[in-house]
């Protein structure tokens, strides 16, 4: 198979595990024969820095004309804290997903055995967890109406029908095409944009009668994926509380290192470890390059490349099983390894 794919490192540890993870990608283009081609380009920190934009027009082009972006993460401690300033990269990360609507954010929440001790929570809870978040990513809060000034502010949750009718369609297909349970995720005790979320998802349950569908509140989702993780098979919520069930459920297998996730909608598909961008890690050769990694192996999948994103699973699997692993999930007294380092042995693996 022939892909052009947009490459954007950006920030922070972004430009070493994107490295690591275009080696992959080139692995298993060797070992089964595909042509992948890259563009890349700038955005973030990096990118304001360059030519004074956080998602440059050259950069938008370049995600269009490609069949999928990989994308690794943007963001800089020179523009937090500072509520002055107008223009920053995470500007750049949600214009990013507006221009390219990718409404439907995908963030799967898998295990790994060797590393079940790792978890904060007990292993007997988290043992056998699998499920997936999907964020709705362009409406809500984060793009609904603001204002600002030195006595009041205010963020406005606003959806319309077919944002919700097209994020809860990718919500039940999901379900349906594993364990056939979908958790709905609101507010709808207090919220109004929640209520409507229940009452579409509630007059679409019937053209999924194979689904069991349940409604939860989102503070108690925030609970039961501590308490009884395995409960879930694709929960489906709203932007603001995906943002922040997401940041919990990528910590509770053992590192936010390890988990990718895929946006999908109107454009170009992107795939991005759920990390951020760890400025204080940059280049030092410490990030954990797995969660871009499995991005990448979610790219080949989402083209119905199965064989060759299994080929990257079961490296990196074995990589962790053969203990080289970076240092926040290394066990104790061990070697630590470098991302680098970690990437070559999964590179080597591949190519047999
Ligand atoms: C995420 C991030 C972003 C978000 C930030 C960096 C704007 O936290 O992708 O989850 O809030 O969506
Ligand atoms: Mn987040």
């Amino acid at each position: 198979m022939k892909l052009n794919i947009a490459i954007l490192p950006g920030d922070g540890i972004g430009p070493e595990v994107m490295e690591q993870g275009v080696a992959v990608m080139n692995a298993v283009a060797a070992r089964f024969g595909h042509e992948f081609e890259y563009h890349e380009a700038i955005c973030g920190a990096h990118a304001i820095d360059e030519v004074g934009d956080p998602f440059p027009d050259a950069t938008f082009q370049v995600c269009m004309d490609a069949d999928a972006v990989l994308f690794a993460a943007v963001g800089d401690p020179r523009f937090d804290n500072n509520p002055t300033i107008k223009v920053r990269p995470e500007t750049g990360l949600l214009a990013m997903r507006k221009k390219l609507g990718l409404y439907a954010n995908v963030r799967p929440v898998e295990t790994f055995d060797c590393l079940l001790h790792m978890s904060p929570l007990k292993e007997h809870l988290i043992k056998g967890a699998d499920f997936v978040v999907i964020r709705e990513l362009t409406g809500g809060m984060y793009f609904g109406e603001k204002y600002q000034d030195n006595d009041k502010a205010y963020d406005t949750d606003i959806y319309t029908r077919p944002e919700i009718e097209r994020i809860l369609k990718v919500g039940f297909e999901c379900a349906r095409s594993r364990r056939h349970h979908l958790t709905v995720v609101d507010k709808a005790n207090v919220l109004a944009s929640s209520r409507l979320w229940r009452q579409i998802a509630k007059e679409m349950e019937p053209q999924y009668p194979d689904v069991t569908t349940d409604y939860m509140f989102i503070d108690n989702a925030a609970m039961r994926v501590l308490t009884e993780p395995r409960f879930f098979d694709v929960i489906v919520t709203e932007n603001t509380f995906g943002d922040i069930l997401t940041d919990e459920t990528s910590c509770i297998t053992g590192s936010m290192g390890l988990q990718p996730s895929s946006s999908l909608g109107e454009h170009t598909p992107l795939f991005e470890p759920v990390h951020g961008s760890w400025p204080q890690a940059a280049g030092k050769n410490l990030a954990n390059p797995i969660a871009q990694i499995l991005s990448a192996a979610m790219l080949l999948e989402h083209f119905g490349l199965k064989a060759e994103g299994k080929c990257i699973r079961d490296a990196v699997t074995a990589s962790l099983d053969a203990n080289v692993r970076t240092p926040e999930i290394q066990v104790e007294g061990g070697k630590h390894y470098g991302t680098s380092e970690v990437g070559q042995w999964i590179v080597d693996y591949i190519k047999g």
